[in-house]
């Protein structure tokens, strides 16, 4: 059975809305803990558009499953690894004016500096996976800069139409048999919602599926209605008598 990440970056997105402390993703990760999650995942992006690096520093800490650190493969963000120690570093793409990440990495046309990242990495005792689309040269390509895990971007298949669906799952289940014939280990995500998951955490070899969108609407959905029955008792019954002047 695949494990389960719990991307948290959109409880940050909520939060850096009003630049407030609530909700806090690292208060949230714990819940996601307790919820089953296998691992928390986190993007810090270079904009720190939603997670911050006290986010990371405190889920260091605080999380007693495993932190996955998404980066950039830029000199900050390695510094920054170093330091905080991540379980795993998932190497993405990343453009200031995407919503979120779009495509995958492309391994191939940067072999070089990939090649370098993952062996500071490793040296100091962090497996790096590489986010990519489910193509066999991209997997190839991995391979070749040693990277031991890959990513594969589920993106195509979560948006496609009925018809292609079948299609594009085919692509995601040719590249985990093609990753696990050359020796990679496999995660998957990105799109993936309750109506689109089964087939992909059936796929047999795939390691972790890493989701968050999907479950944080989930989770204002169902949470929700507690939510408002809290305050509307607060406001029918208070607890307490006001603590201003008269
Ligand atoms: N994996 C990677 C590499 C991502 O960038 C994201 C999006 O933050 C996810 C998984 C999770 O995607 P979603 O939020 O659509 O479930």
């Amino acid at each position: 059975m695949a494990s389960l990440g719990i991307n948290i970056d959109h409880i940050a997105n909520v939060r850096q809305a009003r630049r407030t402390n609530e909700p806090d993703p690292v208060q949230m990760a714990f819940l996601a803990e307790l919820g089953g999650a296998d691992g928390i995942t986190i993007h810090l992006r270079e904009d720190r558009r939603h997670i911050q690096d006290r986010d990371l520093k405190l889920l260091r800490q605080t999380i007693g499953t495993r932190l996955n650190l998404e980066m950039a493969a830029t000199k900050e963000m390695l510094e920054i690894a170093l330091d905080v120690k991540p379980d795993m570093i998932t190497l993405v793409p990343e453009k200031r004016e995407e919503i979120t990440t779009e495509g995958g990495l492309d391994v191939i046309n940067n072999k070089k500096t990939i090649l370098e990242f993952i062996r500071r990495l490793r040296s100091a005792g962090i497996p790096t996976s590489l986010f990519i689309d489910p193509k066999s040269q991209q997997i190839e390509a991995s391979s070749d800069v040693g990277a031991k895990w890959i990513e594969l971007h589920t993106g195509t298949y979560a948006r496609a139409t009925w018809e292609n669906q079948k299609i594009e799952f085919s692509k995601i289940n040719e590249s985990v048999l093609k990753a696990r014939s050359i020796g990679l280990r496999v995660n998957a995500g990105h799109g993936l919602t309750y109506n689109n998951v089964e087939p992909i955490a059936l796929i047999e070899g795939m390691e972790e599926l890493n989701i968050g969108h999907t479950i944080i609407a989930r989770a204002i959905a169902i949470g929700l209605k507690n939510a408002v029955k809290e305050m509307k008792d607060l406001i029918s019954t208070p607890r307490r008598e006001p603590f201003f002047g008269s």
